[in-house]
């Protein structure tokens, strides 16, 4: 394609701007979405969710700018042929490393590698936001169950992208520093110094550069609107009156779906002695209160803090004796829950700004200031 040693070098405009906009705006997002699927609290959820939707959006734009834009985006010229990256592969062993004009074999099945799996993330994303978050556009129609098992896959594909990232700036640091080909360079200008071969790149015209920008905007912000559609699927249990009186004054009235209905009878077979307090109610309304808690017991709800909570029996029917909550808050002493503003371990509402509705959502955790979060 380009190997013609001999022939003068001169600078092109290989990648366009839409295409390098799409590249440094997705290698922010793909950063973002690591630090804070890998590194950061379950309450930083919403912005590696934000940066999936950006990416949704920016893949969107980039699978149409792989046919309408410019001569190199487009994939019809990715050099994928197998006998190709054969040569390719020959040279680089011979230390030799030629200037391709746009992708070079090896880089453009990396960049589809890329593409491919980063589209699979943001699918197995949005899975698991709909069904163990109940959020974004597939919140209704994904259950919990669902949702918690394409996280696993989710996860293998982060390590794999982590991988593919990881030898794809392998590969942008060996041609700019053994072949001293200046690949970042054209990234962020555009240009590239490439032997003369006939085939000049001719410069994008405005009207298309402005095509691609306006298309990859569109893109992103369809696709972000879609991500945050409003939350529907687990209707917020309104909390009972008669519940609330009877139940929230020692202690925060739990939410009923952090309990099985089994669990509730027995405790509310019990009241007289309740964890050592004296709790009776006169009987109708003790019946009123369990029957409301067993109408909205964990069996009857699909969030994650119905499975992970409220279905796991404790001995002591205790929500904060169950494995996944002492999880959960590990980074919290007693201290954290004796403060003032806090209370005990029971005051979730403290924490959680969504705990009367029961669902726990992660970008709804929001603790007094001082408490390690
Ligand atoms: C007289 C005060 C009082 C009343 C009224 C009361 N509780 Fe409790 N409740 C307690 C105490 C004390 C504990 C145990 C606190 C501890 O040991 O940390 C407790 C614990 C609990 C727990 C276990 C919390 C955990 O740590 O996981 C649940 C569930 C519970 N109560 C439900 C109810 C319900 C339902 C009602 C209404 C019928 C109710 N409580 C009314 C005092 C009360
Ligand atoms: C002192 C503050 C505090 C109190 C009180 C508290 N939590 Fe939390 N909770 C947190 C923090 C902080 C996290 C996030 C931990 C992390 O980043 O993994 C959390 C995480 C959770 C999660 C996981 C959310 C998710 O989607 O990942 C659930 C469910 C939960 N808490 C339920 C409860 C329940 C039920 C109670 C009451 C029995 C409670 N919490 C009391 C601070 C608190």
């Amino acid at each position: 394609m380009t190997d013609q040693p001999n022939a003068p070098a001169g600078a092109q405009t290989v990648w366009d701007l839409p295409l390098r906009l799409f590249h440094w705006i997705a290698v922010s997002a793909v950063a973002v979405s690591l630090v804070t699927g890998y590194l950061l609290g379950d309450h930083w959820l919403f912005l590696h969710v934000a940066a999936g939707g950006v990416l949704g959006g920016l893949l969107a734009f980039r699978l149409a700018w792989g046919v309408i834009g410019s001569r190199y985006s487009r994939f019809a010229t990715f050099p994928l042929r197998p006998s190709g990256v054969r040569r390719q592969i020959g040279h680089l062993m011979r230390g030799r490393s030629d200037l391709h004009t746009g992708h070079n074999p090896v880089g453009a099945w990396m960049i589809v590698a890329l593409l491919a799996g980063l589209g699979l993330l943001v699918a197995t994303g949005l899975v698991v936001w709909g069904g163990q978050e109940h959020q974004g556009p597939l919140s209704a129609v994904i259950g919990y169950k669902l949702g918690h098992g394409v996280k696993e896959v989710h996860e293998v594909l982060a390590a794999l992208l982590l991988t593919a990232v990881g030898i794809h700036v392998a590969g942008v640091v060996v041609e700019t520093v053994v072949f001293r080909h200046p690949v970042v360079k054209a990234m962020v200008h555009g240009r590239k110094p490439v032997p003369g071969s006939g085939e000049t790149a001719r410069t994008v015209g405005l009207t298309h550069t402005v095509v691609g920008l306006g298309l990859m905007a569109l893109a992103v912000g369809a696709w972000l609107y879609w991500f945050y559609l409003p939350r529907p699927a687990v209707a917020p249990v309104r909390t009972s009156q008669a519940y609330t009186r009877d139940c929230g004054d020692c202690h925060w009235a739990f939410h009923p779906s952090l309990r099985t209905a089994g669990t509730w009878r027995t405790m509310m077979a019990g009241l007289a002695d309740h964890y050592g307090e004296d709790a009776s109610l006169a009987p109708d309304r003790r019946d009123q209160v369990t029957a409301y808690l067993v109408a909205h017991a964990a069996e009857t709800a699909d969030t994650e803090a119905s499975h992970e909570i409220g279905r796991r029996e404790t001995a002591s029917g205790r929500i904060t004796d169950t494995r996944y909550w002492q999880r959960r808050h590990r980074q919290l002493s007693d201290q954290d829950f004796a403060r003032p503003d806090v209370g005990s371990k029971m005051a979730c509402n403290a924490c959680h700004r969504d705990a009367d509705t029961g669902r726990f959502d992660d970008d709804m955790i929001q603790p007094p200031k001082g408490v390690p979060a």
